[in-house]
């Protein structure tokens, strides 16, 4: 090929790349496609006191100080500001995911002017442990997550301890090949663990035992409190 024709080729597939370029869809806000991941799927997750969330803790808050009659909720949307769900919430407070000062949910709740601030005089102003944990929502991406509570009041074998081990431990201490000889697969077989002392401290990483479930995180708080109660109150077989 000659020169020009380099040229020429050189210029139509500039112009290409860069036509191509231009109709590129524009990417969509990372912000809503995390929210999207994160709708539905969160209500196994014990609560973790690091993490806010909406459902647990913000929801509460803004549906008993913003989102009735009259003001942002049960058909009344001053502003065009509707706060009973989450979509609303997000979408007509201007909820931006990570970005505390552009969320002007964030603004109106920290506004230093009772004339302008949310909620409105004689309304009080949000607490600080609120606004706290709705700056935090917002900084961890806020999200539509839920988390159950640990409910710590009827502990049993049958109900609680039972279903841990089945799920986070008979992997690996069933009848085939148990690890470490240790078969767990019911009361006996578990009261045999509790009694020479290795599942507490199995379980609970102490010194001197083999850390428990092996190679892997410990168990989350909640299912660990659970066992050390049942442990606690007798290991019995309820
Ligand atoms: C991925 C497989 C695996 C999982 C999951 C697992 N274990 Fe183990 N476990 C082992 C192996 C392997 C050993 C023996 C390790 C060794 O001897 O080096 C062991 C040993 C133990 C021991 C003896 C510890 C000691 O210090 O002697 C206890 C008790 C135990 N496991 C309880 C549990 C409990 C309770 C769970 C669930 C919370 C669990 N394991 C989950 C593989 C596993």
């Amino acid at each position: 090929m000659k020169r020009v024709e380099y040229l020429i080729l050189f210029v139509i597939c500039f112009s290409i790349m860069f036509i191509s370029c231009e109709h590129e869809p524009i990417a969509p806000l990372p912000s809503n496609s995390a929210i999207k991941n994160n709708e539905g799927n969160s209500n196994e997750d014990p609560c973790d006191s690091d993490t806010a969330y909406f459902v647990n803790d913000i929801f509460p808050i803004i549906s008993s100080n913003c989102a009735f009659s009259g003001c942002h909720g049960n058909g009344s949307s001053r502003d065009g500001v509707e706060l009973s769900t989450y979509n609303s919430i997000i979408t007509t407070a201007d909820v931006r995911p990570f970005d505390l000062s552009g969320s002007d949910l964030y603004k109106v709740i920290t506004e230093s002017d009772p004339n302008k601030r949310m909620p409105r005089p004689p309304a009080n102003q949000l607490s600080q442990t609120q606004i706290s944990l709705i700056a935090k929502w917002i900084n961890q991406g806020a999200k539509n997550n839920s988390c159950s509570q640990c409910d710590t009041t009827n502990v049993t074998f049958t109900l609680s301890v039972s279903p841990i081990i089945k799920s986070n431990c008979q992997g690996c201490h069933n009848g085939v090949n148990p690890g470490g000889g240790i078969v767990l697969t019911n009361y006996t077989e578990i009261k045999n663990q509790v009694v020479s002392g290795k599942l507490d401290g199995a379980v609970n990483h102490r010194p001197g035992f083999i850390p428990m479930p092996y190679n892997q995180p410990k168990l989350n708080d909640c299912n660990l409190f659970k066992i050390n109660k049942w442990i606690n109150e007798g290991a019995l077989n309820n």
